[in-house]
């Protein structure tokens, strides 16, 4: 059986299908004819070399970049992104490197950033509604049982992990159920790459689903249901994680073969 042929359980809801998507830059082919569902509460892992496409592949997901070739179907149905906000109106939420946080605001200003909360005063001003805002927050970062040590605090004064914590939190705002995540534990400790671990599980027994991009195997081990691998543009595999090992996903990886075909 090709590892791509593999079939969710019954009763499990595809959210997202790309269907043989492809994306060329001048000769070189960074994404070619990939095939991908990512099904509700399940988390993907999507692994390979330097140069594999990951990030070109999770671009066209998240509507930073269109694909040439090849279609993108939501619960079904066929959709195109012309930029990352419509993404985000289909529950596609993305995590950069960067994280997008600005350093001088504190948690709440940082989370409601580009849509803050306003109510009107004496009728007639309309001012930022910083109450609400903070109880939003503090209700949203219970939903996912993080505890940072103060909301007040600008940012610039948090840790890695709290940093990714706040950025994470942010894109719970809206109605999400595809997080996409490119490399978030790398620059983070032991501890706080474990948090950013639990965090993920913890999103998952909530239907939400993960694609997440991780150098780290022992993570995608850790988290990942499947583990999607690939190579020169390729997807050459997708592998439940319970039936595989860390060595057959490093000699994929290294010989760009399956190897259940091999
Ligand atoms: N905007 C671009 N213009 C030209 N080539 C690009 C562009 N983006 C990516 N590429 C090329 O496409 C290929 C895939 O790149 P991509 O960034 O998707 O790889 P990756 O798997 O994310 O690698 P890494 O693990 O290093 O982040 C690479 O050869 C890269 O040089
Ligand atoms: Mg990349």
């Amino acid at each position: 059986m090709k590892a791509n042929d593999w079939e969710a359980p019954k009763g499990t809801k595809t959210f997202l299908h790309a269907k043989s998507i492809s994306k060329s830059y001048g000769g070189l082919k960074a994404v070619s004819e990939v095939d991908l569902k990512i099904h509700r509460g399940e988390v993907v892992a999507l692994v390979g070399d330097n140069g594999a496409g990951k990030s070109t592949l999770i671009k066209m997901l998240s509507g930073v970049i269109s694909p040439d070739r090849g279609a993108i179907e939501i619960d079904g149905q066929p959709i195109r992104f012309l930029g990352p906000s419509d993404a985000r109106t289909a529950g596609i939420e993305t995590l950069h490197q960067h994280l997008g946080l600005v350093e001088v605001f504190n948690v709440p200003e940082n989370i409601f950033l580009g849509q803050e909360l306003t109510r009107r005063r004496l009728g007639i001003f309309k001012g930022l509604d910083h109450a609400k805002m903070r109880r939003l927050t503090e209700e949203l970062l219970r939903r996912v049982d993080l505890r940072l040590p103060s909301l007040d605090q600008p940012v610039k004064a948090m840790s890695g992990g709290q940093r990714q914590a706040v950025a994470i939190t942010r894109m719970l705002l809206n109605e999400v159920h595809l997080l996409i995540m490119d490399e978030p534990m790398a620059a983070l400790g032991v501890d706080e790459g474990r948090k950013v671990l639990d965090l993920i599980v913890t999103l998952r027994e909530r239907e939400l689903s993960t694609l997440i991009i991780s150098h780290n195997l022992e993570h995608v081990f850790a988290i990942a249901d499947r583990i999607a691998v690939m190579k020169n543009g390729e997807l050459i595999s997708v592998v439940n994680t319970r039936e595989t090992t860390s060595d057959e996903v490093v000699g994929m990886i290294v010989s760009g073969r399956s190897y259940k075909e091999a």
